[in-house]
């Protein structure tokens, strides 16, 4: 159903729902009518991978702020729903959380991860745990040299306000010095951003969440403006050839944006692939087959594609 031909009530704003297209340089995209809610943002990460990899047949995926939202396990954990995700073709994965008890939640699900796939082959999969700052672990986690230039790559930055330093974001996307950029799935809190400004006392914080010295700036204004500013820097500054804010609703019909999830990336397929995980996210996933035709024209696999190769030969 287009806008136009729709005549009703939303249950929600459609001009705020709406995605906007930063710097007017990107063609809007379609969302459809169901908002994502936070409930399941967690799911819309792990469906955009999920169409992904049926792309590259691999990736890598680091998750610096790992730890479960709700401090319990439910559906609404990136790290457990992207480990869950049919097929298993992410092999490396690198989670971080600083919280004793969160670190603990994290080791207790790498624990319980099968050895095995459904068709009893071996799983090729090797999770590394941090229990540190994920603005230390980063140095760690790119120093080891590990993840190639033709790797696809992903980092989930699902910050409660102010914990990702400027200067990390900076390192994940200067890291790969050919080829297409570790894409970024950036959270910004906007719901509660003035409060959070108000309430911090200690202007290092943001300072370092900034990274620049006129983050002050940033109180006096709107939040269409901090979100487009912040789509601005991963453009102009870090290179990104899409960055783009996915609003983020407090509730299932709507309600106010709590976040931006903002997407920076080089692949030209990252904001269709983008955009059908906003649409489908309130449905169950589609089978295999028709995604593999849908998204890349392949009614069948080759034979020799039915296994993933290995992450050198193919890239993102
Ligand atoms: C919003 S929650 C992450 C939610 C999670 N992505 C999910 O899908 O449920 C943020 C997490 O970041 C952790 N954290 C806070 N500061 C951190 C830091 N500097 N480095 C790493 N983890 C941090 C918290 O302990 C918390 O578990």
């Amino acid at each position: 159903m287009s806008e136009e031909a729709f005549d009703g009530d939303y249950l929600f704003d459609v001009e705020q729902f709406r995605v906007q297209a930063s710097l007017s340089l990107e063609t809007p995209v379609a969302t459809g009518e169901v908002p994502v809610w936070t409930d399941n943002k967690a799911r819309f990460i792990m469906l955009y991978l999920h169409y992904f990899v049926l792309l590259t047949k691999h990736g890598t995926y680091i998750d610096g702020f790992a730890g479960p939202q709700e401090e319990c396990e439910n559906d609404g954990w990136a790290a457990k729903l992207v480990l869950d995700s049919d097929p298993k073709w992410i092999k490396h994965f690198y989670l971080c959380d600083l919280d004793k008890a969160q670190f603990a939640r994290l080791k207790d699900l790498c624990s319980r991860q099968p050895l095995y796939d459904s068709k009893n082959r071996k799983l090729n999969r090797k999770i590394t745990l941090y229990h540190a700052d994920f603005n230390a672990a980063i140095d760690e986690i790119l120093g080891a040299g590990k993840i190639s230039p033709k790797q696809a790559t992903f980092c989930l930055l699902d910050q409660r306000t102010f914990q990702c330093h400027w200067k990390t974001v900076e390192k994940i996307a200067r890291y790969k010095k050919t080829g297409n950029k570790i894409e970024l799935f950036y959270f910004l809190a906007i719901g509660w951003l003035e409060r959070s400004f108000a309430a911090q006392k200690n202007l290092e914080v943001l300072a370092m969440w900034w990274g620049r010295d006129d983050w002050n700036e940033l109180k006096a204004m709107t939040r269409e403006e901090v979100r487009d500013a912040l789509v601005r820097r991963l453009k102009e500054e870090l290179g990104y050839k899409s960055a783009r804010a996915w609003p983020i609703f407090e509730r299932q019909d709507g309600g106010a944006t709590m976040y931006y999830m903002i997407h920076a990336t080089d692949h030209p397929e990252g904001p269709k692939f983008m955009s059908r995980a906003y649409r489908k996210v309130v449905h169950p996933n589609e089978p295999i087959e028709q995604l593999r035709f849908e998204l890349l024209g392949e009614s069948k696999p080759p034979k020799s594609q039915v296994s993933p190769p290995p992450d050198s030969q193919r890239s993102a």
